[in-house]
């Protein structure tokens, strides 16, 4: 670009020598050549500024940028595009993977690879690191396997990290989460949805204790004192009866630099395996093409849709955002009374209401596991919570499953029993056909008749 642009810029100067007794072309030439200059630096400004906004990633599906009649400003385009980067519109995906599972670490690569999510490892918390010295109180003594424990630690290790560094929201998942290859328009599309949901229920932000904030305790924090919203519930409530409450609205922005409205929630579930009933109605249904249709959502029959609702109460911590208040309530609960495993731990206080969060039906990350029939069984791979050594497939287990594998490329599939769990292709069904193409497993088996 740069050297087309000195060439174009030597012929015409040669040209203007020739032509310098000419006044009027003079003038109209050097008009010409201002308009010239413009051209090409605008040019060269367009695809510099291409270069930038694909740097993180291929090219956004066109879905992401597409406009909608809502509201279609250049805000929510840019709320929008940040909701679909590498880490998903949050500071950072933190991966919380056990030393041994190297091949969870593999599949975790492998898929972000091709749907271009950028993750962080966070080292789980081994049996041999839990002492019960270093264990807060229970309520409720020799409940919690050393599994769950140490399963809670490596969660409370990422709280307190954010508690510390009061850090924006980021993004928990564990190691064995899938999602689908198409995450990063998923997650762009559901931004806009999210704040409108935030929009339609008149949110307001959460109570945030933390040093600074306004509603800080400390009167040498602001100086200001102390108001506590009166009502925990920050969001409309439908009576049985058909009565509305709702809290006085408040114009809601899209903001590119927090596209999640982090101020708005402790706790935003991707991943869960389960939710609790409590608070379903406050939801928000909307058309996403990417999920099969034929879900249920508390006796509604979905399409290809998709529902942000108020969380009632997760069980499973595959997948989910967390905001430095969230953060803190969790760290608090657990220092005080470690009486359930850590999705137990966020659900309870769901369900009293203490913890402002949301979760997404069908979840945009599930739990994957083995295929039956491959040996994976055998060795307690489909699972970590129980700790312990393992034994090695042995050499005569049965392996149907191999016949699936040799068809599809893929060892992996999400957990049966999951029943909101859906996608349209899921990255590690689809990895090995984008990664090796047409390739069967079978050629670069060790053939006996060749004997290679
Ligand atoms: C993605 O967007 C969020 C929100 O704007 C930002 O904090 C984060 O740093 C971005 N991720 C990358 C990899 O740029
Ligand atoms: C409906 O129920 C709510 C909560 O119980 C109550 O505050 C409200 O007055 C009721 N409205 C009617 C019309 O009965
Ligand atoms: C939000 O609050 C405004 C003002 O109180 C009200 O007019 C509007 O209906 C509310 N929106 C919803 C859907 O709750």
């Amino acid at each position: 670009m740069a050297r087309e642009y000195n060439a174009e810029m030597g012929t015409l100067g040669s040209a203007l020598a020739r032509w310098r007794s000419y006044r009027q072309i003079h003038r109209a030439l050097i008009v010409v050549l201002v308009l010239c200059t413009l051209l090409v630096l605008e040019r060269y400004r367009v695809a510099l500024s291409g270069t930038f906004a694909v740097s993180d990633g291929p090219a956004v599906a066109p879905e992401q940028v597409e406009t909608v009649d809502d509201d279609g400003s250049a805000e929510m385009d840019d709320s929008m595009f940040n909701a679909g980067n590498s880490t998903l519109g949050f500071h950072k995906i933190y991966y919380v993977n056990m030393r041994a599972r190297h091949d969870r670490e593999d599949a975790m690569a492998l898929q972000s690879y091709i749907s271009g999510v950028e993750t962080t490892d966070f080292p789980a918390v081994e049996a041999d690191l839990i002492d019960p010295v270093g264990m807060p109180p229970t309520h409720r003594p020799s409940v919690l396997k050393v599994g769950e424990k140490g399963c809670w630690r490596a969660h409370a290790n990422i709280w307190s990290e954010m508690v510390r560094k009061k850090l924006p929201p980021v993004l928990i998942i564990e190691s064995d989460a899938t999602w689908d290859v198409n995450i990063r328009p998923i997650m762009a599309r559901m931004n806009r949805e999210f704040v409108t949901f935030m929009r339609n229920i008149n949110s307001t932000a959460v109570h945030d204790p933390s040093w600074g904030s306004k509603n800080n305790k400390h009167p040498l924090a602001t100086g200001r004192s102390v108001k506590r919203d009166p009502d925990p519930l920050h969001y409309a409530v439908e009576h049985p009866n058909g009565t509305v409450v709702r809290p006085p609205a408040a114009h809601i922005p899209f903001r590119a630099d927090d596209p999640w409205l982090s101020e708005h929630w402790d706790l935003f579930s991707l991943g869960q395996c389960f939710e609790h009933s409590q608070d379903h109605h406050i939801h928000h249904k909307y058309h996403d093409p990417r999920v099969p249709s034929g879900k249920d959502y508390w006796g509604t029959s979905l399409g290809n849709e998709r529902v942000l609702r108020r969380s009632g109460g997760i069980t499973c911590t595959t997948a989910y955002a967390i905001t430095h208040t969230g953060a803190a309530k969790l760290l608090m609960r657990g220092a005080v009374d470690l009486d359930n495993p850590v999705d137990l731990l966020i659900r309870r206080l769901t369900l009293s209401r203490d913890l402002v969060a949301y979760s997404v039906m069908p979840p945009v990350i599930a739990q994957f596991e083995f295929l039956g029939g491959i040996g994976m069984g055998e060795r307690g791979a489909q699972s970590d919570i129980n700790g312990g050594k393992h034994k090695d497939t042995p050499a005569d287990a049965s392996m149907p499953g191999w016949d699936d594998v040799k068809r599809t490329g893929s060892v992996w599939t999400t957990k049966g029993h999951h029943r909101d769990v859906t996608f349209e292709k899921m990255a590690l069904d689809v990895a090995w056909e984008q990664i090796l193409g047409d390739a069967q497993l079978e050629k670069s088996w060790y053939d006996p008749q060749a004997g290679d």
